[in-house]
């Protein structure tokens, strides 16, 4: 695996692999890896000829400072764990790269609408138009014929969709499943900030869904939402360190919270555990 920091240097072995006919998997992450961006990586390396992984803390799609600065950073190991899972090229820009006049007063900003609005984009107001930015950014510069994200951001991947059909870019959006500890607890950078107490406390998040999944699929389709919405937010309420942002029944394109059960649906929650912000999903699909 080769690592590089300039935009040149990239152009220059993505040219390569090009120009040899080989078809090029792109995993876009913001680094602290673990076994759930490890399988995007495996599942690029399956479809592509190379796999190019990028790891950059993007500092435009925080809300907080301090969520920025604490966001935990691991390059060295990140780097090993990369090249286990069969990654070419790593691609680690620095923020002047990607932001020549700075992450603040940068020029041309993508802002999503539509499935970007609602949940994540209204509890992290300016969070989306940092991420659609930042991945257009990026497929610019590596120009992936594919690229794979992970269902555990499903707003997110339903965000990149939409901008990658609208205009019409050149590359396959690849969904990659969501890789759960043992005891259900989807795996996230941000669960290292747990306590064992929190981190025992976090498993509801993955209850909840369960529970839920099982009422959506007994209402079937046609069935209510609110029914759904209900047994989601019993069952997080029960826990008594976590505050729920949000927990809705959506449409999986629009985003958009649906009233009755049809087609393809998903439960996506945000809860506070105590001072760490969680999110988890289930994807499901009713066929009426
Ligand atoms: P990050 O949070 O580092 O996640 C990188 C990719 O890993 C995303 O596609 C995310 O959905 C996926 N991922 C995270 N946890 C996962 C899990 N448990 N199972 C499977 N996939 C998982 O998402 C971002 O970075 C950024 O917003 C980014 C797209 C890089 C833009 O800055």
């Amino acid at each position: 695996m080769i690592t590089v920091k300039e935009a040149t240097e990239l152009r220059r072995a993505v040219d390569g692999y090009r120009r040899a006919g080989e078809r090029v998997g792109f995993v876009p992450t913001m680094g602290a890896l673990h076994e759930g961006h490890l399988s995007l990586v495996r599942c690029a390396r399956e479809l592509a000829d190379r796999v190019v992984a990028s790891i950059f803390v993007n500092p435009s799609q925080f809300n907080q400072r301090e969520d920025l600065e604490r966001y935990p950073r691991t390059p060295e190991r990140d780097a090993a764990l990369l090249e286990e899972a069969g990654c070419d090229l790593l691609f680690l820009p620095e923020v002047e790269t990607l932001y020549p006049s700075g992450p603040v007063a940068s020029s041309t900003w993508v802002v999503p609408e539509g499935p970007a609005e609602g949940l994540e984009g209204e509890f992290r107001p300016g969070h989306f138009r940092g991420v659609a930015t930042v991945v257009l950014k990026l497929f610019g510069l590596v120009r992936p014929d594919l690229a794979v994200f992970g269902e555990k951001d499903a707003q997110q991947l339903a965000v990149v969709q939409r901008m990658v059909a609208d205009f019409h870019l050149p590359v396959e959006i690849v969904p990659g499943s969501t890789l759960r500890e043992e005891d259900g607890l989807a795996m996230s950078s941000r669960n290292v900030r747990l306590d064992p107490e929190e981190r025992r406390a976090a498993l509801v998040l993955s209850r909840a869904l369960r529970e839920a999944r099982e009422t959506a699929r007994a209402e079937g389709p046609g069935g209510s939402a609110d029914a759904v919405r209900r047994v989601l937010r019993e069952k997080l309420s029960s826990e008594p360190l976590a505050r729920i942002d949000y927990a809705e029944v959506v449409d999986a394109e629009s985003f958009r919270p649906v009233e009755r059960l049809a087609g393809e649906i998903v439960l996506p929650i945000a809860v506070w555990i105590g001072e760490t912000r969680l999110i988890d999903n289930v994807r499901l699909d009713l066929e009426a």
